[in-house]
């Protein structure tokens, strides 16, 4: 079934706002800009909107959906419960990219949302449209990133569009968003602060707010052990080993301690975190290390790619852009040592390889402090855990 998707530009102003507000109160769905990627909203408390959310994204029906509120005050009447800690972080990061996963109030949220679990995702996006739009709804707005389901997540209006036109009551632009990579989910459980997905909001940042009061468990809580059951059968050891080596990285800093929560039986999971996600229709894979070995395992992986034939692209850093011969699409997605920028450019990237037909992408990693480890673990999943030089066969 096709829907005449409405397109709302930043020059429809309040008028665009309050006609895609009525949408979302009609139980429409309707995609907004937040301060990360573009999100699909509808009523969080509606089965059948909620329902539609997963129709149009073909997404899998057991991954839940964040909840988006207009402000912290509205979480009494989703969460059964809410620890001084979890407040602790809602204090320090909402408006914010920070998903707090928190106990359902029975009946608070259609099933559809949480996915049958007895939790629900929250969060308070830092982009003000997103915030007005919401309050001007009326509800709670449980919304996934509106991509299809297994591309890249969109970062502007335009990418909705190329993926859910005709599918969604309509999109409203806000420009491209500012973080690039999704909120940091985390579930507070006793004093530990567990990590579900990087993102937005980083571990160190984490660790500096909770001060001695919470111990960050980053690494990614089961995402490897997850990942292992991915939809395309790969099992990424280079997400497991980038997931160390970032908790390693930000474990030797100062502050509230850090573990790794490696495959800790009853450690806290997140369901999406298993699918194959992100993913560019190319073959991708990810050389880590001393830049001149990236830069050589690189190029070896392009002279290859252009052996068999194929249409091949090159992701990097901006310093190594000219360094790359024979690519068909060398693309810079910012300076080595500022992952923000990477962050904010990575799905465009993706995108873009996909317009251009390459059909293998050989990416350079960057280093995981900071914003990094959220490239990272996106950069990897994107991958499906391929990583350069390529094993010979
Ligand atoms: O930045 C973001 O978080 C964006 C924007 C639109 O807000 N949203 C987003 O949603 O990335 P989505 O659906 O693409 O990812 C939601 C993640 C999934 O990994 C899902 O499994 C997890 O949050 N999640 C949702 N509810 C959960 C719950 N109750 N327990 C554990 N994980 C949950
Ligand atoms: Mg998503």
């Amino acid at each position: 079934m096709t829907t005449n998707t409405k397109y709302w530009t930043p020059a429809d102003g309040d008028a665009g706002l309050t006609e895609a507000a009525a949408a979302l109160a009609a139980g429409g769905v309707v995609a907004f800009p937040t301060e990360t990627v573009y999100g699909l909203g509808a009523d969080a408390r509606s089965e059948a909107a909620a329902e539609r959310i997963f129709a149009a994204k073909g997404r899998p029906s057991d991954n839940p959906l964040i909840v988006h509120l207009a402000d912290a005050s509205g979480v009494e009447a989703l969460a059964a419960g809410v620890s001084p800690l979890e407040r602790e972080l809602m204090a320090a990061f909402w408006p914010g990219p920070l998903t707090l996963v928190l106990p359902v109030r029975p009946g608070a949220v259609a099933a559809r949302v949480t996915a049958g679990l007895d939790t629900v995702a929250v969060r308070v996006p830092a982009h003000e449209t997103a915030r007005r739009l919401i309050a001007a709804a009326g509800c709670p707005v449980a919304a996934p990133s509106a991509n299809r389901s297994g591309r890249p997540s969109p970062t502007r209006a335009q990418h909705v569009l190329d993926d859910l036109d005709g599918r969604i009551d309509g999109v409203l632009d806000g420009g491209p968003t500012g973080v690039g990579v999704e909120s940091t989910v985390v579930r507070v459980l006793g004093g530990d602060v567990h990590i579900l997905r990087p993102g937005g909001v980083t571990a160190e940042q984490l660790r500096d707010a909770v001060g001695e009061a919470g111990r960050i468990v980053a690494g990614g809580a089961g995402d490897a052990a997850l990942n292992a059951g991915s939809a395309d059968g790969v099992v990424p050891d280079a997400v497991g080993a980038a997931s160390a080596a970032g908790s390693a990285a930000v474990g030797t800093a100062a502050g509230a301690s850090l573990a790794a929560a490696g495959d800790a039986p009853g450690a806290p999971r997140s369901p999406g975190v298993k699918y194959a996600h992100y993913a560019p229709a190319g073959v991708m894979a990810v050389a880590s290390g001393a830049p001149e070995a990236v830069r050589a395992a690189v190029q070896a992986a392009v002279d290859a790619a252009r052996r068999r034939g194929e249409l091949v692209g090159v992701l990097c850093c901006d310093e190594h852009a000219g360094f790359y011969s024979g690519a068909d699409a060398v693309i810079a997605l910012g300076p080595r040592a500022a992952p923000e920028a990477a962050a904010q450019a990575l799905y465009a990237a993706l995108r873009e390889c996909d317009a251009r037909g390459l059909r293998f992408i050989a990416a350079e990693a960057f280093p995981e402090e900071g914003l990094g480890a959220a490239l990272m673990n996106r950069m990897h999943k994107a991958a499906g855990g391929r990583v350069l030089p390529e094993r010979a066969p």
